[in-house]
């Protein structure tokens, strides 16, 4: 029997999360980071790319999966988001419709409703998650979810839905998608952004989007690739007075180069990090009651499974009791 859940209970321990956020910010990177802590301790996870872009599958250094999810490594399980395949399990499930290689004429018909009736689209993407909660083959769903544009109107399409259609098998439905994602003790979401202005500004108006407009909950914020504190107080003074050109001189002659370059590059890096901290604070100030956790720009670790390795460590360290609380 499934335990029953508290709202006291960490991100991880909840059954869907949606990890959101501008392009480019690190959305499949911390989704996959999510995924393989989760997977370690035991969670039988399940990622899905709703973009399908195979970004996860990348970072996880493993081949790309289809609709199906494939097991990737030990309770990781990983599959892409099809909405015409999602289709094609509903019709197959809930309206007993024989299985059809291709959806041949009704592809057609598909076509034309989900372009010309809003919300199709997304029901089906929320429809395909919240099925695989109720059929709780997984302990944990994470989605690497579109970015800022797309988000709110997938999170909000079982509502829209409802209000438009009162009656009879479809408002019955959306009404148990809406009892999984808009109860905060089994979904969240994460808004993930970067230290720089836009991605802030955008990350703000998103989570207050998701408050107004779904009724979905908001688990948690995270800023990622900030420039870790290169030098303690002490440290700084000493690298300033490094920079005097007569220390400068001396330092040239002992290491028989230019060591001009390299202050250069630190000075580079500490001016990053002054850069981004208004804009961080400015977050963190906004944020109200949500967690907020910074995650470090990893240095000379690439992308694929080190990055991956290196994001999960840093979460874990930084964020252990947001995560798991049982
Ligand atoms: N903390 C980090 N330190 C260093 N590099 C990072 C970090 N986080 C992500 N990256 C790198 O930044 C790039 C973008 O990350 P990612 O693909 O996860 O972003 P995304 O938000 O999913 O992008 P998209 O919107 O295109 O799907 C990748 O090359 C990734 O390796
Ligand atoms: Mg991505």
């Amino acid at each position: 029997m499934p335990r029953s859940r508290s709202q006291s209970d960490g991100l991880l321990d909840r059954s869907l999360v949606f990890v959101t956020g501008k392009g480019g910010v690190g959305k499949s990177s911390v989704t996959a980071a999510l995924g393989l802590l989760a997977s370690k301790a035991g969670k039988r996870t399940l990622i899905c790319e709703v973009d399908a872009k195979g970004d996860v599958a990348r970072l996880l250094d493993c081949e790309p999966s289809g609709f199906e999810a494939t097991e990737i490594r030990e309770n990781l399980w990983l599959m892409s988001m099809n909405t015409e395949e999602a289709l094609r399990e509903y019709l197959r499930i809930y309206l007993r419709l024989p299985v059809v290689a291709k959806l041949g004429p009704l592809a057609k018909t598909f076509d034309f409703v989900a372009n010309a009736a809003p919300g199709v689209q997304e029901i089906l993407v929320v429809g395909k998650l919240c099925y695989e909660v109720k059929e709780a083959k997984y302990d944990l769903i994470l989605v690497d979810a579109t970015s800022t544009g797309h988000i709110v109107s997938q999170l909000a399409s079982p509502k829209g839905i409802s209000e438009l259609v009162r009656l009879g098998m479809v408002k019955d439905q959306v009404a148990w998608m809406e009892d999984i994602l808009y109860d905060e003790a089994q979904t969240s979401v994460i808004v993930v952004a970067t230290p720089a202005e836009t991605p802030i500004n955008e990350a703000l108006e998103l989570a207050g989007r998701i408050d107004v407009e779904t009724e979905v909950h908001l688990g948690a914020l995270i800023v990622n690739k900030v420039m870790p504190e290169l030098f303690s107080r002490s440290e700084e003074e000493f690298f300033t007075s490094l920079q005097d050109p007569k220390a400068s001189k001396v330092l040239d002659k002992v290491v028989a180069g230019d060591i001009g370059t390299l202050l250069k590059g630190s000075n580079a890096a500490l001016d990053m990090r002054r850069c981004a901290a208004p804009y961080v604070e400015r977050l963190m100030s906004s944020a109200g009651d949500t967690p907020v956790a910074l995650l470090p720009l990893m240095f000379g670790v690439g992308t694929g499974m080190k990055l991956v390795r290196a994001l999960s460590e840093a979460l874990s360290a930084e964020w252990d009791e947001l995560l798991w609380r049982d």
